[in-house]
């Protein structure tokens, strides 16, 4: 067998494991999405951001509020299903747009240039921007809030009013972390809807809402333009609500219950700790947050690095058989192609872009988005290691292995790819600890992975220590210990060397 058709059976032969892996993937996609899609009864997906009540917000780990009764209630007398999907809310309105989901129920307020974007229901809820500010402060007006630190929650109406009317404001990804982040002597005033803002300042003892309100607004659903079969249905559903009280009976209910479930009593510092630990972590089983998060976590980052690896060391073997030989320029070029875009974009970027433009039409699982995101973000990485752990390998030894009458391919896979492996040992491991935290970012695309299970938490009890230091120390533990695993593996191999 001439060297060539050897390098040639060694690729195909790699090439075919990922071929299959990547179809076996492709299946469990299509797979997924054909299952979710056999419900007898119309599903409409409805995407909202759940740190906002009484509107949405988490309860003993399930999203309940206004806006979860009134779809309740419509799904009852509808005949149909609607599918909760907790999410950024700056990604809101694009969800809807790109058709990721259906509609938008999250005391989103109709404002002109959302109109332009998405088609709104009738109103369903009144609403207005307030002000809340520490207890003693002086009722501030546009011109004072000009002149100081001002939070609000990302791409929510209160942000666009405050940028456009007064300053340039902090913008936080929801209410709750502004308002910690005011607990925490780091802004002065936060512009927020009134009926979160209530229930914030009920579970923060420094603070009050302003007499006067900024702005005065409505709520409605908003679906994709042109959706005029889902807008009439809801519509119609809103009348009926309206006409018979059950809306005002829902709003009325939630809006007598908007308090936050902790009040701070303790007035010792160890005190306050110990009643913070207790309401972070084991009231409503808050753990579990963390608990179930840490899973994702550990899905997400165990199987991307699998897809990394098969994906980066086929690419490593086309690119330096092409320095090498001078062969597979065509491959060489995609691979090329491939490791600058990949490496030149932010995996956030590649993330939120897999997952609203490239899977933007289909119902897909989103772990499975997270996976093939990061999978392919790590597979350029690790290509580049392995390829530069080839290319450390001294080419006389290719030239021995050779003049002992092996091929290439074998040489390759004998001489070559055993000592490369081991020399970029260190290199792949650092890679798969930046890959287990980089996974971090999930939360973009609403995964509750550990970070998002720890802002859960946040948004819920507006203490941002004992969450964040939870969740760092789990994120360190799991790194100390992949890295002692990887330790160990060098060491056996050292050992085998002998
Ligand atoms: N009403 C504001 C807006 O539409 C804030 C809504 C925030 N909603 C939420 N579920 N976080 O921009």
């Amino acid at each position: 067998m001439s060297v060539l058709s050897r390098v040639a059976s060694a690729v195909r032969r790699i090439g075919s494991c990922i071929l299959g892996s990547l179809a076996a993937l492709a299946l469990a996609v299509v797979m997924t999405s054909c299952s979710e899609e056999k419900a007898t009864q119309p599903t409409y997906v409805v995407a909202m951001e759940a740190t906002f009540p009484p509107y949405e917000f988490y309860k003993g780990g399930e999203i309940v509020g206004i806006d979860v009764d009134i779809l309740q209630e419509i799904a009852r007398r509808k005949g149909v299903e609607f599918k909760l999907e907790d999410m950024a809310f700056d990604s809101i309105i694009t969800a809807v747009q790109t058709g990721k989901v259906d509609l938008v129920v999250s005391g989103l307020t109709v404002t002109p240039d959302r109109k332009r974007m998405v088609d709104f229901t009738r109103p369903y809820s009144g609403a207005r921007q307030v002000i809340i500010a520490p207890k003693g402060a002086p009722a501030y007006s546009k011109d004072d809030l000009a002149r100081i630190r001002v939070g609000v929650q990302h791409g929510s109406s209160g942000d666009v009013y405050v940028t456009e009317n007064i300053c340039e404001p902090e913008r936080f990804t929801n209410g709750a972390l502004a308002v910690s982040a005011m607990n925490a002597g780091k802004l002065d005033a936060v512009v927020l809807d009134n009926a979160p803002a209530e229930n914030h300042v009920a579970g923060s003892p420094e603070l009050t809402i302003q007499p006067t309100a900024l702005v005065e607004e409505e709520y409605a659903m908003a679906v994709r333009k042109g959706n005029t079969q889902l807008l009439n249905m809801l519509n119609a559903a809103l009348n009926e609500l309206e006409a018979d009280g059950t809306l005002r009976a829902i709003i009325d209910r939630h809006m007598r219950e908007n308090k936050p479930e902790n009040a701070q009593v303790a007035t010792t510092a160890l005190g306050r700790l110990v009643d913070n630990f207790k309401t972070d972590f084991i009231k409503n089983d808050r753990w579990k947050y963390l608990a179930e998060g840490f899973l994702v976590t550990v899905e997400i980052a165990a199987a991307a690095a699998l897809v990394g690896i098969a994906l980066g060391f086929l690419i490593a073997v086309i690119r330096s058989t092409a320095d090498l030989t001078g062969r597979l320029k065509v491959a060489d070029f995609f691979c090329r192609l491939y490791l600058t875009v990949v490496r030149g974009t932010p995996v956030v970027v590649q993330l939120l872009i897999i997952y609203f433009v490239i899977f933007g039409a289909v119902d897909i699982n989103k772990v499975l988005v997270a996976i093939v995101a990061f999978g392919l973000n790590s597979g350029a990485y690790v290509a580049e290691i392995i390829r530069s752990g080839i290319m450390s390998v001294d080419r006389g030894q290719i030239e021995a292995g050779r003049s002992l009458g092996l091929g290439y391919g074998t040489t390759m896979r004998s001489v070559v790819l055993p000592q490369a492996l081991k020399n970029v040992l260190p290199a792949l491991g650092n890679e798969f600890i930046v890959l287990l935290k980089e996974t971090s970012i999930c939360g973009y695309i609403a995964l509750q992975d550990l970070t998002k299970g720890g802002d859960i938490i946040r948004s819920q009890t507006y203490d941002a220590f004992l969450p964040l230091v939870a969740v760092a120390l789990i994120y360190l533990t799991m790194v100390v210990l992949l890295s002692h695993l990887l330790k160990k593996f060098e060491l056996r191999l050292k050992k085998n060397e002998r």
